[in-house]
């Protein structure tokens, strides 16, 4: 299977109602979970697909490996610990999560690692999240072209992030949007607004169809059966070029999760 360009995000789906929450979104027809070492999210997107009755190869499953778990013997490890959890014997994709903190092992380190992991059969695809152009260039020359499934990073109407994201895909990565909808706050966007009004849709559902015209693939997440529907439901919506453009420049370049121990970003 590839990867669904719509995903499903599971930071904070924890516990009963993280549960419902992933199998209201398998049911009502997302094939792919987007979860992580540091989300506490693994048991119940293993869960969600379990009660789903969906098999094995209809949910594309990614997982990322956490900032700790970069150094020499860690890698794998840590992704069995998440099998585990999960419950599941192979992930669709595995992700370095963050580049290592300065000081901390070198790419070359844990990139060959999840490249082993995904010889012995633990991931089918393997990519990385919060990488720079840099340490995407560093990437390949380490591990080749073709090897990186995607780059996973922030990116939406109010972050554009275009630099990065041009340059993975002029590399063939596919660019997934994390915080596609700024967490919720690009709904008060008043360009966004019109246009959805416009089309009787919602200006979530605008974000994430602006997104997935650029060809990237974008990972929204809600506690709520409808909106969960209503955003999978985006994919129906095709954009204008005119209203792609109003879009393009909506950018307000603030990005909103950025560690001080992060990468010097592009
Ligand atoms: N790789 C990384 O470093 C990284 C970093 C951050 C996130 N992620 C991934 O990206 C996923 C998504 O990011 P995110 O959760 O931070 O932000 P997001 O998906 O941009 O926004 C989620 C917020 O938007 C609200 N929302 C969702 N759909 C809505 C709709 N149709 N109408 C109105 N409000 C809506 C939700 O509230 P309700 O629940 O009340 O609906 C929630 O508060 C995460 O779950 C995670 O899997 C990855």
């Amino acid at each position: 299977m590839d990867m669904p360009r719509l995903g499903f995000g599971t930071y904070g789906r924890t516990g009963p109602e993280g549960i419902a929450a992933i199998l209201a979104a398998l049911e009502v027809g997302y094939q792919h979970l987007d979860t992580a070492q540091t989300y506490d999210t693994e048991r119940e997107v293993g869960e969600a697909v379990r009660r789903s009755g969906l098999s094995r190869d209809e949910v594309f499953v990614t997982t990322k490996v956490s900032e700790e778990n970069l150094g020499e013997k860690q890698v794998i490890p840590s992704l069995e610990r998440s099998l585990d959890a999960l419950r599941l014997d192979h992930v669709d994709l595995a992700l370095i999560h963050w580049p290592a903190r300065k000081g901390g092992p070198a790419p070359e380190i844990y990139l060959r690692q999840i490249a082993e992991a995904k010889e012995r059969g633990l991931a089918r695809h393997i990519g990385v999240s919060n990488f720079t152009i840099a340490l995407i260039e560093e990437a390949r020359s380490i591990l080749g072209d073709g090897a990186i499934l995607t780059n996973q990073v922030e990116l939406n109407p109010w972050f554009r992030n275009r630099k990065l994201a041009d340059h993975c895909v002029a590399r063939g990565m596919i660019v997934t949007c994390y915080e596609p909808l700024a967490r919720g706050k690009v709904g008060a966007d008043p360009v966004l607004r019109r246009i959805a009004d416009e089309r009787g849709a919602t200006p979530e559902q605008v974000a994430l169809a602006w997104e997935l015209a650029q060809g990237y693939a974008a990972i929204p997440t809600s506690r709520n059966p409808d909106r969960i529907a209503q955003n999978l439901a985006a994919q129906e919506i095709s954009l204008s070029s005119d209203e792609l453009a109003e879009i393009d420049v909506l950018d307000r370049g603030i990005r909103s999760i950025d560690p001080a121990w992060g990468p010097d970003w592009d």
